[in-house]
């Protein structure tokens, strides 16, 4: 585990040749995290940063999802967070806005959702079986932090459960998880991981508007599925699926957008 480092995506290449399958490294802060595409990933002190080296997948196409699955479960599991899966990649929560009036205590939950980590899966050139896969999650980080930064579609654990949580709690029981789906998977039972990362999806009959290289679409989620990707329904109501690696940005849109 380091308390700083450039990127834990970069010291996994670095490594990855001389190192067992499953090797994790961590770290508390990060100077040049970056996310997909090559965008920057801002990874201050207070979040998680974590990338692990897999040297042995059925398919490649798995590892984004059992990392999703495991992060939303224990999100759920330790913090009561509703948690979903943003295709390709994101992770949002619900946030959960309580406010208490004089006479009664109650409890209004709005259902906005917000970032609060995201998923980075690589392959490496030179060896065409080790991947790494990247997991950044917004653990105890302050508003204050996102507002500086202008990312006000994110949040952190601390934020939405309203208290600071444990790093090395959520370590553990991602592990712990990850390796559950992991060895699932090595036994050729996808069922779990398939339904799960479609019942976890954000983004099921939703209206979005989908980048892939020059063109647009927008279209309506009417399934999808870690093989296929994610279908939609485009106005002129073609159906037309799209996998992650040729998805360059997905965004949700109003009904009204796609009359
Ligand atoms: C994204 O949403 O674009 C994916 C972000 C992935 C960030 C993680 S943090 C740990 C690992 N190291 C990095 O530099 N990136 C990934």
């Amino acid at each position: 585990m380091y308390d700083e480092c450039s990127s834990t995506q970069d010291i996994a290449k670095e490594i990855a040749h001389n190192s067992e399958n499953g090797v994790c490294i961590v770290a508390l802060h990060q100077t040049k995290g970056r996310g997909r595409l090559g965008r920057k990933w801002f990874s201050p002190e207070g979040g998680l940063w974590l990338s692990i080296i897999v040297k042995s997948l059925p398919d490649p196409m798995f590892l984004n999802p059992i990392f999703a699955v495991s992060a939303i479960e224990v999100i759920e599991q330790l913090y009561q967070l509703r948690a979903k899966i943003y295709w390709p990649n994101d992770i949002y929560v619900e946030e959960s806005q309580k406010s208490k009036s004089a006479e009664l205590t109650a409890v209004v939950k709005s259902h906005k959702l917000k970032k609060v980590g995201g998923i980075l899966t690589e392959g490496i050139h030179s060896e065409s079986s080790v991947y790494i896969g990247g997991i950044g999650i917004n653990m105890n980080i302050e508003k204050q932090y996102f507002d500086e930064h202008n990312l006000d579609y994110a949040t952190s654990l601390y934020i939405e459960s309203g208290e600071k949580v444990g790093i090395l709690d959520f370590l553990q029981n991602f592990l712990i998880k990850f390796n559950f789906l992991y060895e699932l998977i090595q036994v050729q039972s996808c069922e779990y991981i398939d339904s799960a990362f479609k019942k976890y999806n954000g983004l099921l009959s939703r209206y979005v508007k989908i980048k892939h290289r020059k063109d647009e679409y927008i279209g309506q989620v009417i399934d999808m599925s870690i093989k296929d990707g994610i279908l939609l329904k485009l106005k002129n109501n073609i159906v037309k699926s799209f996998n992650a690696e040729v998805v360059e940005n997905v965004r949700e849109v109003d009904y009204a957008e796609i009359l």
